[in-house]
């Protein structure tokens, strides 16, 4: 795999356009197996995770091309409903396609996602409310085979707010007979994005955000062209970014309010920023401050997806931080590697202590995760001396060019690829 090599200590001055969500553009990927035709995606993120689901969607007969930032995805072409399971294996969220596929094939045939190195991803929640709609489920040799001769609208209480299972009920309901309620659903900006992508397919959705989302099932949908939502954790990234350098950034093309929860806790470690329409201005101000508690917990809470991000910033800000990670047991492989440039953590089950070092040293680290991986490139952003962040794949799942938006921010990172030009 590639490595990005940073030279930390410029402050970061700049400005940079957000692309769309990965975490919405997954799901909607997914729902376009439910109408046999074409989708117009716009603002579609060129990042690894979205290339695995069109490898994914053309392995079952889909089709699909780019025009500029839009893709294309023909459905009408698909026949298997058989996941390969060595691209189940590269993208765990893969099982977004439980939902979508025996929707339109009422069968599926995947495997099993298995744990990652952010912990155990287990789809229970998915699997329980599936067989109340009527999915016969067997399991067996790691695979999962799921079965329905109709898909029947029910009421279905999540014990958790999953984003995954109330994506995969929504994707469900759709095409079921009756109405689907989903109690306690996940209320991310993501499951919004997705009821209004496949609302404007035709589908009847109302209540996503809300304690309830309701599905009236449909007999069919039509095509549809639509603009996918921006990054918000990648808003969130570079919003530490100009922080932890010291400096100021302009984002454009961002939705404040999907961010409350993470500027908040920018504010309190003595950030200001500027909020306007679509855009966000943050300008570091003198030296940083810990923060008392960051919990991390489904949203509007603070994500799971910037805490990486905000323990790195959170090293050489003034005083002891703590961080509590409640939504995955084992989200610390970024904090050894934090230490290893010179950050003072201390990690307890699920929380992490952090006392404020002055400076971080450069290092050669190793990115094991996504977020983690983006926080290793931050942490070098103020790192004296050079930073190597090895792995650099895990990072491009979710950031389409983080080098370029970093330069175009002022900072000094390349990217090194391997023999392979990944
Ligand atoms: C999604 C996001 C991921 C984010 C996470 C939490 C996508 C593609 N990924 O992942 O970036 O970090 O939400 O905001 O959108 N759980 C169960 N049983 C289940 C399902 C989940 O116990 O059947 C647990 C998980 O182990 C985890 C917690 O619930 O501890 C949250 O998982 P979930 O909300 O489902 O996350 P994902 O949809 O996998």
């Amino acid at each position: 795999m590639g490595k990005f090599i940073i030279k930390g200590g410029t402050p970061l001055q700049g400005e940079v356009r957000i692309g769309g969500g990965k975490n919405a553009v997954l799901p909607i990927l997914a729902a376009t197996v439910l109408y046999p035709g074409i989708s117009y995606i716009h603002d579609c993120p060129k990042i690894v995770d979205v290339f695995t689901m069109i490898r994914i969607l053309e392995s079952i007969g889909c089709r699909s091309k780019w025009e500029g930032k839009t893709l294309i995805v023909d459905t009408s072409t698909a026949s298997s409903f058989e996941v390969p399971p060595e691209l189940v294996s590269e993208m765990r969220s893969s099982i977004i396609l439980l939902g979508s596929i025996l929707g339109r094939f009422r069968q599926i045939k995947i495997s099993y996602p298995g744990g990652c190195s952010i912990g155990p991803r287990p789809i229970d929640l998915h699997l329980k409310a599936l067989k109340q709609m009527g999915v016969q489920i067997q399991e067996e040799h790691g695979y999962i085979l799921c079965q329905a001769d109709r898909l029947q609208g029910v009421k279905i209480h999540l014990d958790f707010p999953s984003v995954g299972a109330t994506e995969n009920i929504m994707l469900a309901a759709v095409l079921a007979k009756g109405r689907t309620m989903i109690y306690n659903p996940a209320k991310e900006p993501e499951i919004i994005d997705l009821q209004d992508f496949l609302n404007c397919m035709g589908a009847k959705i109302t209540g996503a955000g809300s304690n309830i989302i309701v599905i009236d099932g449909v007999n069919q949908l039509s095509s549809v062209e639509y603009t996918v939502i921006p990054d918000r954790i990648v808003t969130g990234t570079y919003l530490v970014a100009a922080a932890i350098s010291g400096g100021e950034a302009l984002l454009h093309n961002v939705r404040p309010q999907h961010l409350y929860a993470v500027t908040a806790k920018l504010r309190e470690t003595g950030c200001i920023i500027r909020e306007e329409n679509t855009k966000m201005h943050i300008k570091a101000r003198g030296s940083l401050q810990g923060v008392d508690m960051i919990r991390t917990h489904p949203y509007p809470g603070f994500p799971t997806d910037m805490q990486a991000q905000m323990m790195a910033l959170l090293t050489i800000a003034k005083g002891t931080s703590v961080i509590s990670e409640t939504v995955f047991e084992s989200r610390y492989k970024h904090a050894e590697e934090l230490m290893r440039m010179g950050a003072q953590i201390k990690l307890e089950g699920r929380t992490a202590i952090i006392q404020g070092v002055s400076r971080l040293m450069g290092a050669t680290v190793k990115a094991e995760d996504l977020r983690g991986g983006a926080a290793l490139i931050l942490a070098g952003l103020c790192a004296e001396n050079e930073t190597t962040v090895c792995n650099s794949m895990f990072i491009e799942r979710g950031y389409e060019h983080i080098d370029y938006d970093l330069q175009a921010l002022g900072a000094q990172i390349i990217k090194i690829r391997d023999e392979e030009g990944r």
